[in-house]
């Protein structure tokens, strides 16, 4: 099988199996407990924040440890809701493309009365920092765009929008998910005082991941109980997946580069290959893209057909973000770049990951012109079109 949904989950690496299942066997006392064999959890605990620390240029003490990305997006956004409205502040800057943990959790808080402007991000999925700056009003409390798309893969100019929140005083968080482990990331340099990341977008386990925090910023609490994190977080910590995590990131981040170097040339091979396809187009900017993202849409077919027939011949994709897939409507990322419906609807990610190979590509090229030409040949969509009864979009 050639696994190309990395954007949707990757495999565990085996510096982080090996870590994880030592740690279960042998370290299972709880960090809080006293006596030694909890403090030897707790150092692990510690160690593995100093190492994630380290990689994102942050402070140990910056880094609180959540259940993943969802989470982190959750507490960040919530938190600075919580600062801003202390001082009448309620307006809240983000995209139309972000995921929908951060898009969900802004319509909760509109709910409440906050308002929520969300920017354009243009044909070519780029959020342009001055447009970021424009936006920004006397009551904006956060600014919070993401770092790197899911299904599109485009990378935001996080630096700019960074100094643009910074020189006007608003907060700024910043959805890595997709960025961390793939990225250098420096969330100084960058201006960045909030961040989310997620372990299994990185090859270390589900259900961990991190948020930073600026020191300074006040945390609200999603989850009450006990006094762990800080108290901003209760619940006996994950240590084996946590440490997992760090295991994972060290390895990535060490990696970034030779990484880069592997997967740009396949990814650009696989987009010029599928540019062939007659009636289709490249979703998002082509070079301002994550290393493994490759998006398309192909006029007059259905997503979800070319998945099921690539998984016949061993190809596994996806068609818009994994954690929508289950709903018919058609990706709100590529409705926001301008897609019109019918051609949203026949969209493919391909996310491939650092074990690809130049055949893998070649594979993928052919498998996908081929079936995209099958299932035109019955798709009545396609016949009309054909037929000059409508025009082609792409
Ligand atoms: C950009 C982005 N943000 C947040 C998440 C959610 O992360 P998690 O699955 O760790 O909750 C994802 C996962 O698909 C993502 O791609």
């Amino acid at each position: 099988m050639i696994y190309a949904d990395n954007a949707a989950t990757t495999a565990m690496s085996e510096a982080a199996i090996s870590r994880m299942t030592e740690l279960i066997r042998d370290t299972y006392g709880n960090p809080s407990s006293l006596y030694s064999f909890g403090q030897k959890a707790k150092e692990v605990l510690e160690q593995a924040r100093e190492d994630v620390a380290a990689v994102i240029g942050a402070e140990p003490r910056e880094i609180l440890f959540t259940s993943g990305g969802s989470e982190a997006d959750n507490q960040a956004i919530i938190s600075a809701a919580r600062i801003g409205e202390k001082s009448g502040k309620k307006h809240i800057v983000s995209s139309a493309f972000e995921h929908h943990a951060v898009l969900h959790t802004l319509n909760k808080l509109a709910k409440e009365g906050f308002e929520i402007t969300l920017l354009d991000v243009h044909e070519d999925g780029i959020i342009r920092p001055e447009e970021v700056d424009k936006s920004i009003r006397n009551d904006t409390c956060l600014v919070t765009i993401m770092y790197a798309n899911n299904e599109i893969g485009t990378i935001q100019d996080i630096k700019a929008i960074g100094a643009v929140c910074k020189a006007r005083g608003v907060l700024f968080h910043t959805d890595a998910v997709q960025a961390v482990g793939h990225l250098k990331i420096d969330v100084k340099e960058e201006n960045i005082d909030l961040l989310s990341a997620s372990a299994h977008k990185f090859h270390g386990p589900k259900g961990v991941g991190f948020l930073y925090a600026r020191k300074g910023i006040r945390l609200t609490n999603l989850i009450e109980g006990g006094a762990q994190e800080k108290g901003k977080r209760a619940g006996t910590e994950n240590v084996p997946g946590i440490a997992a995590m760090a295991a994972a990131l060290k390895e990535a981040y060490a990696a970034i580069d030779v990484n880069t170097a592997h997967l740009v040339p396949i990814r650009d091979r696989i987009i010029a290959g599928l540019g062939e396809i007659p009636h289709s187009a490249l979703n998002g900017d082509a070079a301002s893209r994550l290393p493994g993202n490759i998006n398309y849409c192909f006029e007059g077919i259905e997503g979800e057909s070319l998945l099921l027939l690539l998984d016949d011949k061993g190809i596994a994709a996806s068609s818009g973000s994994a954690c929508t897939s289950g709903s018919l409507d058609p990706s709100h990322v590529l409705l926001a770049i301008g897609r019109v419906h019918d051609v949203a609807h026949g969209s493919l990610r391909l996310s491939i990951g650092e074990d690809i190979t130049e055949e893998d590509a070649d594979y993928i090229i052919s498998s996908v012109k081929e079936v995209v030409e099958y299932l035109r040949g019955f798709s009545p969509v396609w016949r009309d079109l054909v037929a000059g009864k409508g025009s082609f979009i792409l």
